[in-house]
């Protein structure tokens, strides 16, 4: 077959804008890398966590023994497994007793890569933060630390198990090793995503309009907040930077500091699984993930996004969701 010279000129067309766009798409993989990082294989502090250290934590996280009225246990507001994302999808949750706290339940999916712990970041690390809910008087209710380590250790498996995953320890059942084992065991809820990929190289790892989301979401300025490995998690920053957010009765940090400047100061969440941990915000009234992108950029960035725009960046952020979650890992390959 003769080819005329107009098949010529588009096929050439075509290489080139093929050419262009994976130049483009190099560029990109480049620019995230040096706002963003790939998922480390480890968790900080997960150097000493034996097999039998996160098998306990696992037991514990998932025992509603911990609670008062053995109802509730950690995995009762962050369940695991069977697609859910390491939280409830509701806007606060129901302690022990049935009675709400006032802040959305975050993601335990990958929180150990975050520099603090809680909305308002008082809790220095996973073992820090795993003390607080048991003895919490609207979560799970423990009266105080003693009670909690009595009544362990009146189950014969605990003694067993504590002594195993704390060989070293004279009284390995004690307070401080429940919230390490717990901790131990939240070092392995580790969750990468397609954007992982596209990080690493894989330049079809993410969608046009997903890419086009990225690229917007560096251009308009949220990774001055949302940058890292996690995209966030290791800031703290005020909500409502040029327009107040729309519920102030929650101060933030202030709550812990005292300090009029820390007044609506949040930590920035991690955007990691974002799409499957709604609703958002620390109240929960965020009930569109492209509604609640809008709000960011109006009140933290002063930037009113077209719907086309929006949707692009939420795309993006739908690429960070867990691959396991992903109803195509479960379908092929
Ligand atoms: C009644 C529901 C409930 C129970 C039970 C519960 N949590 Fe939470 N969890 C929450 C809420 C709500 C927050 C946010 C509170 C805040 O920021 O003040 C939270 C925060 C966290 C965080 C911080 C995540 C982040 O991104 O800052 C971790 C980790 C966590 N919980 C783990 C646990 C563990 C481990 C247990 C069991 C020992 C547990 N939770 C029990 C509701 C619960
Ligand atoms: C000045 C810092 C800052 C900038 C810039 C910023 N954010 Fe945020 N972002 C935060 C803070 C702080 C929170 C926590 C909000 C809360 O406590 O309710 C947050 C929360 C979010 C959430 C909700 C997370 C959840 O789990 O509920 C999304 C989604 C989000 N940001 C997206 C964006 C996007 C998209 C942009 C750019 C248009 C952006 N952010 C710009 C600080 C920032």
């Amino acid at each position: 077959m003769k080819l005329k010279l107009s098949h010529i000129v588009v096929l050439m067309l075509c290489l080139f804008t093929a050419g262009v766009q994976a130049d483009k798409t190099d560029r990109l993989i480049k620019k995230a890398n040096r706002y963003f990082a790939p998922l480390p294989q480890t968790m900080p502090g997960s150097e000493n966590d034996t097999a039998e250290r996160v098998e306990l934590g696992r037991e514990l996280y998932f025992d509603p023994r911990l609670s008062i009225n053995d109802s509730q246990s950690c995995a009762t507001c962050h369940p695991l497994g069977d697609g859910r994302g390491g939280m409830d999808s509701l806007p606060t949750s129901p302690g022990a007793r049935g009675e709400f706290g006032d802040r959305n339940t975050p993601t335990v999916l990958n929180a150990g890569w975050q520099s603090s712990q809680f909305w308002d970041g008082r809790a220095k690390d996973l073992a820090d933060q795993a003390r607080q809910p048991i003895l919490n008087p609207i979560e799970m209710g423990m009266p105080d630390e003693a009670s909690v380590v009595n009544k362990l250790g009146a189950i014969p498996s605990y003694a067993d198990a504590f002594s195993m995953a704390f060989p070293e320890d004279a009284s390995p059942l004690s307070y401080d090793n429940l919230a390490g084992a717990i901790a131990a065991f939240e070092r392995t809820l580790r969750s990468e995503s397609r954007f992982d990929d596209f990080m690493l190289g894989n330049k079809t790892a993410l969608t046009d309009q997903e890419q086009s989301g990225l690229a917007l979401f560096i251009r308009h300025n949220c990774v001055r907040c949302h940058d890292g490995p996690m995209i966030g998690g290791t800031l703290l920053e005020k909500l409502g930077v040029h327009a107040e957010f729309h519920n102030t009765e929650d101060p933030g940090r202030f709550r812990v500091t005292g300090l009029e400047a820390d007044r609506m100061v949040f930590k920035v969440a991690s955007l990691r699984n974002v799409a499957i941990t709604g609703p958002w915000f620390h109240d929960g009234s965020g009930k569109e993930l492209s509604e609640v992108v809008k709000i960011m950029a109006r009140i933290q960035l002063d930037t009113e996004l077209k719907a086309q725009d929006a949707n692009a960046v939420t795309a993006f952020l739908h690429a960070l969701t867990g691959k396991d979650f992903e109803p195509t890992a479960t379908t092929s390959q």
